[in-house]
């Protein structure tokens, strides 16, 4: 039930950070990541693995691409993701060294399920990370780890993307541990930025509430673009889909980099851009590249939404409005910067008058090819 919330997309973004800790919860103990749900799978095997493909569709490959930035890192393990609904049409080389990692809330997405029988059929190890017990996914697979953001109503899916993120990072983080590419200390340090986030959710969930008015005076507006680099590109584009599906406005989420091939064309005075911009501490930061997009595009006349990091001044000047989050580790940022994005995608839609949990021509789950 919406429990007194103006819509179930309200409820479930309020529980974003119960969403995290839930899927947090036994996974984490001593600072050690163990998942027994991998299990089934067997040590010997997993050791073997030399690729990991993750297939899901919408809102769930974009949690898989931060799983690709994060499961690199840690475990060194390539990882490529794909859309369900290409992979198994383009002929993939699988093996029994090839993990294939499948992303559903539902676990009824036809077009992953038949990805995930395509890959058992082909002899590649499944392992589904799915929201819903019980579900046809996770029934076809080898293994299953479980997100526990509680049942997700809305169309529009919140909660399940930060747990998904959630999961797919303790899969990186077990990974790591098993092949001894992260020291303990280092798994210790990013179970504890795991462990922080629901906090700094509820923080960001605070602050996110400017949104409201923004939402309100942009009604009438005909396309948003979204940028962000590294690990800001999938929150660009999981940005861009909540408006398309939500509000039904033409939206688009671009890699920042890849504004000058083409995109900053796009750019005229009153273009509205949401920016998610990495945090200035990190060494390695893209930092200064995107402050250097923003005035690029302020220059053109953009008017500027930006995302980051709290205290990061060298923003304040270019940018129309700036959404602070709380400081974290870069991998660990997407889950605090999505937050203002789906709030924004509901409040534009509801602003517009339209319904928020059922936009129209959209399933919860599409259960048909
Ligand atoms: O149930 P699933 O996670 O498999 O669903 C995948 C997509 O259909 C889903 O994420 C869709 O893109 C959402 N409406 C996005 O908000």
């Amino acid at each position: 039930e919406k429990g007194g919330w103006s819509s179930f997309m309200a409820k479930e973004i309020s529980e974003e950070p119960e969403a995290v800790a839930k899927t947090l919860l036994g996974r984490i103990t001593d600072g050690t990541v163990h998942l027994s749900e991998l299990d089934p799978i067997g040590d010997e095997v997993l050791a073997n693995v030399d690729r990991i493909i993750v297939i899901a569709c919408g809102t769930a490959a974009y949690a898989g691409m931060l799983g690709k930035y994060a499961i690199e890192k840690w475990s060194r393990i390539p990882v490529e993701v794909e859309l369900s609904h290409e992979f198994r049409y383009r002929d993939p080389i699988l093996n029994e060294r090839t993990l294939v990692v499948s992303i559903s809330q539902s676990g009824e997405t036809m077009d992953t399920l038949m990805a995930v029988k395509y890959a058992t059929a082909a002899s590649a190890q499944v392992l589904s990370i799915c929201n819903t017990q019980g579900a046809t996914i996770p029934r076809e697979s080898h293994a299953v780890i479980y997100t526990h953001a509680g049942p997700e109503v809305a169309v529009a899916s919140t909660k399940a993307f930060v747990a998904q993120v959630t999961a797919l990072y303790l899969l990186g983080l077990h990974l790591a541990k098993s092949r001894g590419t992260l020291t303990a200390e280092e798994i210790a340090e990013n179970a504890a930025e795991l462990q922080a986030i629901p906090a700094k959710i509820d923080e960001v969930l605070v602050v996110s509430q400017s949104i409201k008015q923004l939402a309100h005076w942009m009604t009438d507006t005909q396309s948003v673009l979204f940028l962000g680099r590294n690990v800001g590109y999938p929150v660009a584009l999981e940005g861009a889909l909540k408006l398309k599906e939500l509000a039904y406005i033409h939206a688009e989420g671009f890699a920042a980099g890849e504004l000058k091939h083409g995109p900053i064309a796009l750019i005229e005075p009153g273009q509205i851009v949401f920016v998610v911009v990495p945090s200035p501490r990190d060494p390695n930061s893209l930092h200064p590249k995107v402050v250097s997009n923003i005035q690029e595009i302020r220059a053109r006349g953009a008017r500027v939404i930006a995302i980051a990091e709290k205290g990061d001044a060298a923003v304040l000047p270019f940018a129309d409005e700036v959404i602070p989050i709380p400081l974290a580790g870069s991998l660990f940022e997407p889950l605090l910067a999505v937050v203002p994005l789906h709030i924004f995608g509901m409040e534009l839609a509801a602003a517009k008058g339209l319904d928020v949990d059922q936009p129209r021509n959209l399933a919860k789950s599409v259960t048909v090819e």
